[in-house]
């Protein structure tokens, strides 16, 4: 027993040194993949040998923590100091076990940090230059799912107040359309690499399926309507919603006065009157901070972004009070961001990679995760 404890704690350290060692590489890689374009590939490189050379050293480790082990055991004593000895082994066993399973996902590691390291030298655009035959023909369908969802979601009349203001009642955008800008503001806020919670209003959201929708790219999603039996419907839906509570409010979309709280605003033609539109959109553009997503997918919007100081990223994604230089300079690092879509799951136990997926997540990367299986 005497002799083990010594043993037993130079491999705990030498177990722990090994893990810190990792840790530093994974604080370097994350640091690299950070810098996107500008990553140093030498850097990422050598990073990347260090990890592959901890890990020989572990197995080579593990090797020795099992001699030891079984040398311990067997100079026990009696059988009360075997169960002691155990007990003491137990810990490291149970730490170098978990070192095994983590090291085991290495290798998805490192094809993450290639995959980004290709990337960067080439530009994705943000939307689709041309989408297949089959994908067209299956958003088409998935498309009139979703309407129909939509009508069976929102049942509620227009209301007479509701017209006579000039609103358009509850129409929804196409599901496929709207994950489509969506996923494209997605990749210009990543360029735009704010760290704080990103906030999404949807202005005129009726029944709130676009709110819900949203939730999965942002932070916080919010919604605002004209019609409170509307806003009430949209609360119903939104109760079923996973993580942050999205909120919906009755709110004019020609008084509101919060608009330059959100970062992503998206306005779906709300107003039927071509003058009382524009003074919307004059009036969000006027309050959103100066690079404010928006979203605005319907044609009068993109003939007025010029003279409204917008300045048009691609399809229907601007950038409010931004110059055109800028919005383009902007677009080209949109490009080069990933395809990947990840909200930060704080319920999931950090372990020695989660600094690089935190990384690679901010510039919309991820591991390739198993589709689940039924
Ligand atoms: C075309 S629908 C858009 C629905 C949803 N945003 C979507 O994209 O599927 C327009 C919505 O805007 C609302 N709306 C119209 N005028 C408004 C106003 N002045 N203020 C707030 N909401 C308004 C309508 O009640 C309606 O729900």
């Amino acid at each position: 027993m005497l002799k083990t404890v010594p043993d037993l704690e130079t491999l705990f350290s030498e177990l722990q040194a090994l893990r810190e060692t990792i840790a530093s590489q994974v604080k370097a890689l994350s640091e690299e993949v950070l810098k996107r374009e500008r990553m140093n590939d030498l850097k990422v490189d050598v990073a990347c040998s260090q990890i592959d050379l901890q890990i020989r050293e572990y197995t080579a480790l593990m090797t020795r923590i099992n001699d030891a082990r079984v040398a311990a055991e067997a100079g026990a004593e009696s059988p009360e100091a075997l169960v002691s000895i155990r007990r003491d082994w137990a810990i490291l066993g149970a730490r170098s076990s978990l070192t095994r399973v983590e090291l085991n996902q290495w290798a998805m590691m490192r094809d993450l940090v290639r995959t980004q390291v290709v990337s960067m030298r080439k530009r994705m655009p943000l939307y689709d230059p041309k989408i297949s035959d089959i994908i067209a023909s299956q958003n088409a369908v998935s498309d009139t799912v979703f309407a129909m969802l939509h009508a069976v979601l929102n049942p509620e009349k227009q209301s007479d107040d509701a017209e006579a203001k000039g609103c358009f009642p509850d129409i929804s955008l196409a599901n496929s359309q709207f994950h489509q800008h969506l996923h494209a503001a997605y990749r210009v806020l990543l360029a735009q690499e704010k760290t704080e919670p990103s906030r999404f209003l949807d202005v005129g959201c009726g029944g709130g399926l676009k709110v819900l929708s949203a939730l999965r790219y942002f932070t916080d999603a919010h919604g605002l309507d004209f019609q409170q039996s509307y806003v009430d419907v949209a609360r119903k839906l939104l109760d079923h919603a996973v993580g942050n509570r999205p909120e919906v409010f009755q709110a004019d979309a020609l008084s509101f006065e919060g608009y330059a709280d959100y970062d992503v605003i998206y306005f779906y033609r709300p107003i039927r009157h071509e003058s009382q539109l524009i003074d919307m959109e004059r009036r969000i553009v006027e309050m959103a901070r100066p690079g404010t997503i928006l979203v605005a997918p319907y044609l009068g919007f993109s003939a007025r972004c010029d003279t409204l100081d917008c300045g048009h990223v691609a399809g229907n994604v601007y950038l409010a009070k931004t110059s055109q230089k800028e919005t383009d300079w902007l677009r080209r690092k949109a490009e080069r961001t990933g395809p990947a879509v990840v909200k930060p799951e704080h319920s999931r136990p950090s372990n020695l990679w989660t600094p690089l997926l935190v990384a690679s997540h901010r510039c919309g990367f991820d591991i390739s995760r198993e589709p689940v299986r039924i």
